[in-house]
């Protein structure tokens, strides 16, 4: 059976990137074995986290998530690796850390449902747009772990 390779988008919200907790997330991403081919640490406007959440637009909570997504830094990062869309959601554990388990990224470092440290794709269709999103083509990188190369002894 092949496990087929996908790519997912990640963001370090604004408490994550002030907490100091991005080398966290990013050692936990590479420990599992996932590849980071692009990476861009920003900070949003308002009308570009409107537009990125605007399936969430009339909820109770998007006001709130808009003004804490715009609060300051996110790095953002593409993510490769065999079912890398729901591999990363479960690293980083259910939306509301209340609930998310211990061992999962907002488990372990999150405070509320608002500052849930990240932000990863929950489907295909979702990840392809969100990639385009943040990262132009070039900005996102091919290359192979050294583990994955053949060497010459
Ligand atoms: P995120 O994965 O970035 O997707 C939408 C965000 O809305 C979610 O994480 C939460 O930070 C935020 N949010 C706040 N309240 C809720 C809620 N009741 N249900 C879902 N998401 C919520």
């Amino acid at each position: 059976m092949t496990v087929q390779s996908e790519r997912t988008l990640l963001f370090v919200k604004p408490d994550g990137v002030m907490r100091g907790l991005t080398g966290e997330i990013i050692s936990r991403i590479e420990r599992k074995g996932l590849l980071i081919t692009a990476t861009k640490l920003l900070r949003l406007n308002k009308a570009q986290a409107e537009k990125f959440y605007d399936i969430h637009c009339g909820k109770p909570f998007f006001e709130a998530l808009v003004t804490h997504v715009t609060s300051g830094p996110i790095l953002a990062m593409v993510v490769e690796g065999p079912k890398a869309i729901s591999v990363v959601r479960r690293l980083i554990g259910k939306t509301n850390p209340f609930e998310a388990e211990p061992g999962t990224i907002r488990g372990d470092f999150g405070i509320s449902i608002t500052k849930n440290i990240v932000h990863a794709s929950d489907n295909l269709e979702n990840a392809e747009k969100e990639i385009v999103f943040f990262f132009k083509k070039h900005e996102i990188l091919r290359y192979k772990k050294p583990t994955e190369e053949k060497f010459a002894f």
